[in-house]
């Protein structure tokens, strides 16, 4: 137990699979109090942690949807994970998911963040934002054009939050995932030659485990560990994106 609040609750959105399932049951252990926002139930629920019902796409319905939270008197971190990846080359990209790429990944962690922060300083609670961008925010991966650019608008987001949340002591970083074996990566783990590819060009020949990110969101969400970070991101992608040739 690192707070000495009793039960320091952490909101986390796409805890229902992959990194963010992996992050919920750790922070648990953790002795957090954690929500899953999802639009997924998770199938094996871990009955110690709330889920609420969320389609994030539903951007105008967030603060409905999301009401109960309004209660909750010691929210101290948000973690924003829920993603999608629709992939298809620029040139015959549709609208259709151009636009849902960026409600998902974009538009609806600014809502959530703009919603929970309205909680935390009511309560006046210093509390942690954290966004999971990508390395896609740094180097763009073929045929993804909405995914690459959304995770590169979410670092320039977590700039503007940080900037404008500041003054509430609200800090706000984020983190880069590399390759991680999750559900979203299911179409080049499948394939041999994507999946081989992909592990050639990481320095540490080999993808990531979806829990490899969990002490680094638990460092960004602990105010007396982090205390100095805001506006800032860390990359923990086995050395992918140190590579030139
Ligand atoms: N897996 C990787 O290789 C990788 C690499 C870099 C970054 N990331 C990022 O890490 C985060 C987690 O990815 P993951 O691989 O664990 O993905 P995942 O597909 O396993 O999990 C994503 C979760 O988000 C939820 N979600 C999707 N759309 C939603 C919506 N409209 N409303 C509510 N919930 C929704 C899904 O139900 C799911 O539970 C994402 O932000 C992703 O971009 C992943």
């Amino acid at each position: 137990m690192i707070f000495k609040n009793s039960k320091p609750t952490v909101i986390i959105s796409g805890g229902s699979s992959g990194i963010g399932f992996s992050m919920a049951n750790f922070l648990l252990k953790q002795a957090f109090n954690v929500i899953n926002i999802d639009v997924y139930r998770v199938k094996n629920p871990n009955k110690s942690y709330r889920y609420l019902y969320c389609n994030l796409n539903k951007v105008n319905f967030i603060e409905k949807t999301l009401k109960s939270l309004k209660k909750e008197k010691n929210i101290i971190g948000l973690i924003n994970c829920a993603a999608i990846t629709i992939s298809q080359n620029s040139l015959e990209y549709k609208i259709d998911n151009w636009n849902k790429t960026f409600l998902t990944n974009l538009t609806a962690p600014f809502f959530l963040s703009q919603f929970i922060s309205k909680i935390m300083i009511k309560n006046k609670i210093k509390g942690s934002i954290v966004n999971i961008s990508s390395i896609s925010a740094k180097v763009a991966m073929p045929n993804n054009p909405a995914y690459n650019a959304s995770k590169a608008g979410l670092i320039s987001l977590t700039k503007s939050l940080a900037v404008d949340l500041a003054k509430f002591k609200i800090r706000v970083n984020s983190i880069l995932p590399g390759y991680t074996i999750t559900p979203l990566n299911s179409k080049s783990l499948k394939n041999k030659k994507l999946k081989s590819e992909r592990t050639k060009k990481t320095l540490l020949k080999r993808w990531a485990l979806s829990s490899e990110y969990n002490e680094a969101v638990l460092f960004l969400l602990d105010n007396s560990k982090s205390s100095y970070m805001t506006g800032s991101n860390i990359t923990i992608d086995g050395g992918w994106t140190a590579k030139g040739l």
